[in-house]
């Protein structure tokens, strides 16, 4: 029993000594990097220790004898440095280095101690710092050729030749708009890539990419422009007198429309441009690949015929139609009305009838012929029944 106790009071009293004090240690270090010039690069760096870790980054310039070591601050190297560093439970660091240069080459480090004594300079060989490295290599962007950039063509044939590769090329695949190109991939080794394109149409449009697979990774783009394919949500529209009717039409294709235009075409001649805000009636929203008309307090001998909206890019213009039909309001209630007629007329029907019938009512009731035609009838069924489960 006094040796559980004791045991107890152990455990604790380990447990309290080690929340009170515990040397830093890593839990996550700064990975070695390839880059390519101008590119960031990001170093990570996760300490534990209970003070928590004071965690700073430095940089080693140069051979054993001859190498430079400069601590990293935020801001520094013309603010292309930053340090992001929580102190929450743990010290986490990371080191953020934007628009490389050649100069940035070399070895990272990451350092972090939580001994009291850490920056007293009067006493530096007892100060334990922990240190882990991570190298940073800024390759020259490789140079790409590329074919020039496709506009408005029937076909094409895209093409990359890289001539500096960094590494040797393992292969290369297309992307289109940021998308991989499954059946491009190629193990080939060769410096050149091609890409056919059948129809250079608005489908086939976009931002086309070479990539080829060398330590780091090179790609150059190549854009392929067709007219804007412009296309009316619905090529009718309805709308009631009195109401607003909404008429939108979309472009496909790479580039998107920079401007968009409406017209109202009229039976013969000259289509008007229909300009935005005009007296209140009109109202036109647009955004690059979507234009929407509005046409507000609808007037059935003004407003009804064909529209057209209009989108031009860089390359050319396209155009839709569509048709604005515009109902009476009464033309709502003619349904109502018909079937209100409708009722009207087979009352008075079964009316007149019924009258003229009276007098033949007794006869009625007497004719013995109905009824055999009713349990015939019945029969009749019966008989369909079994049929039908016979043949079942
Ligand atoms: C710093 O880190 C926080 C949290 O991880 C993040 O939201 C913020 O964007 C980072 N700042 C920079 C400059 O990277
Ligand atoms: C990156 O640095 C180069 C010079 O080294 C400079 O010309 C360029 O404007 C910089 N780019 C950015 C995004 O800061
Ligand atoms: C790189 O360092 C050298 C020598 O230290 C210097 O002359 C040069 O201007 C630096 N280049 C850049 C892009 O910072
Ligand atoms: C690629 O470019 C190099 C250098 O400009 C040239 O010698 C070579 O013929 C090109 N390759 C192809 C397939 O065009
Ligand atoms: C092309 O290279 C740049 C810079 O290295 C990179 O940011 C981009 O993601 C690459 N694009 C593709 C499609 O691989
Ligand atoms: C228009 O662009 C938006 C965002 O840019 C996209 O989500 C949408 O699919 C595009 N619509 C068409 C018809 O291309
Ligand atoms: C039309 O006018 C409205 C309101 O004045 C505005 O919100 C909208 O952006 C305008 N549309 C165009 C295409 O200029
Ligand atoms: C684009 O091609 C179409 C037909 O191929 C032609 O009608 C149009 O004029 C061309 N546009 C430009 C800007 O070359």
């Amino acid at each position: 029993m006094e040796k559980k106790l004791f045991g107890a009071v152990l455990v604790i009293c380990i447990g309290w000594f080690q929340a009170e004090a515990m040397t830093a240690g890593f839990i996550k270090s700064p990975l070695s990097q390839m880059k390519l010039i101008e590119d960031n690069a990001e170093l990570d760096c996760e300490v534990i220790g209970n003070p928590i870790p004071e965690v700073q980054w430095w940089f080693i310039e140069g051979e054993e004898p001859d190498e430079i070591i400069t601590q990293l601050f935020d801001g520094a190297r013309e603010d292309r440095v930053h340090i992001n560093a929580t102190y929450i439970d743990h010290a986490t660091s990371s080191l953020i280095l934007t628009n490389l240069t050649f100069n940035d080459t070399g070895v990272y480090e990451c350092r972090a101690s939580n001994d009291p004594d850490r920056n007293d300079l009067r006493t530096p060989p007892k100060v334990k710092w922990i240190r882990s490295q991570a190298n940073v290599i800024v390759f020259e962007r490789a140079t790409i050729m590329t074919s020039p950039e496709v506009n408005n063509a029937t076909s094409a044939t895209l093409s990359c030749n890289l001539t500096n590769p960094s590494s040797p090329i393992k292969g290369h695949y297309w992307v289109k708009n940021g998308k991989k190109i499954e059946e491009s991939y190629s193990t080939n080794t060769d410096s050149y890539a091609e890409h056919f394109i059948e129809k250079a149409d608005y489908h086939h449009s976009g931002i086309y990419t070479c990539v080829f697979l060398t330590e780091p990774q090179a790609n150059a783009t190549i854009e392929v422009k067709a007219l804007p394919h412009i296309k009316a949500s619905k090529s009718s529209e309805n709308a009631n007198e009195k109401d607003k009717a909404v008429l939108s039409c979309g472009s496909q294709g790479y580039p998107s429309p920079t401007d968009w235009s409406w017209f109202k075409l009229p039976d013969a001649g000259e289509r008007t441009p229909i300009f935005n805000g005009t007296d209140d009636k009109y109202e036109i929203k647009s955004t690059p690949n979507k234009t929407t008309l509005y046409v507000k307090d609808l007037d059935i001998n003004e407003d009804m015929g064909f529209y057209q909206c209009q989108g031009t890019s860089e390359v050319g213009t396209g155009t839709d139609d569509i048709q604005l039909r515009v109902r009476s309001q009464l033309a709502a209630l003619w349904p109502f009305l018909g079937i209100v007629a409708e009722v009207i007329i087979l009352i008075t029907i079964i009316f007149v009838y019924e009258k003229r019938r009276k007098p033949d009512e007794i006869n009625d009731d007497d004719d013995s012929g109905s009824a055999p035609l009713k349990s015939n009838s019945a029969t009749n069924h019966k008989d369909k029944n079994v049929r039908q489960r016979n043949s079942n």
